[in-house]
């Protein structure tokens, strides 16, 4: 039985490809998706993924979550840096958590070297570009135990 899992990104990630692309890639957010989907699917599991620049549409999709997702993959973008909120929600959900960032936040301004979720989270992925999302996924699966490969 494949498991439910939920890739949700944050403010700005919608411009991937045309913002900043030597610090965030080439790639479009539609692209990411599209590949982390495809590497979720060969190892069991249905991604489902979100987007959104608003905080409180960030704090309802967390707690969609509750109903049938296993864990969740989240980029919350600059919103890391800076959300009680965000952490609260993933907190309140009680479903695991893998942060990710394409970029490395602490090769970064300083602003950027805390996370308000990193200590709601299982653990931080960041630095390897789109690659990012895919070890997230392998991280969230290995933790659930959703160890079957095509
Ligand atoms: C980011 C890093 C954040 O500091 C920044 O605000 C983003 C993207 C990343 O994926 O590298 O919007 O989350």
């Amino acid at each position: 039985m494949p498991v439910d899992i939920m890739l949700i990104n944050g403010p700005n990630l919608n411009l991937l490809g045309q913002r900043e692309t030597s610090i965030y890639g080439a790639l479009s957010l539609d692209e990411i998706v599209r590949r982390v989907t495809e590497h979720a699917r060969k190892r069991g599991a249905n991604l489902h993924a979100f987007q959104s620049n608003h905080e409180g549409g960030l704090v309802d999709a967390i707690h969609e979550a509750r109903h049938g997702a296993r864990g969740l993959i989240i980029n919350a973008g600059a919103y890391t840096h800076t959300s009680i909120a965000l952490r609260d929600a993933i907190a309140a959900v009680a479903i695991p958590a893998i942060e990710v960032h394409l970029s490395n936040v602490y090769a970064r301004e300083a602003f950027r070297h805390h996370s308000m979720l990193a200590a709601a989270c299982l653990g931080v992925i960041a630095g390897f570009g789109w690659r990012s999302y895919l070890l997230g996924v392998d991280a969230l699966l290995g933790h659930l135990g959703q160890v079957h490969e095509e």
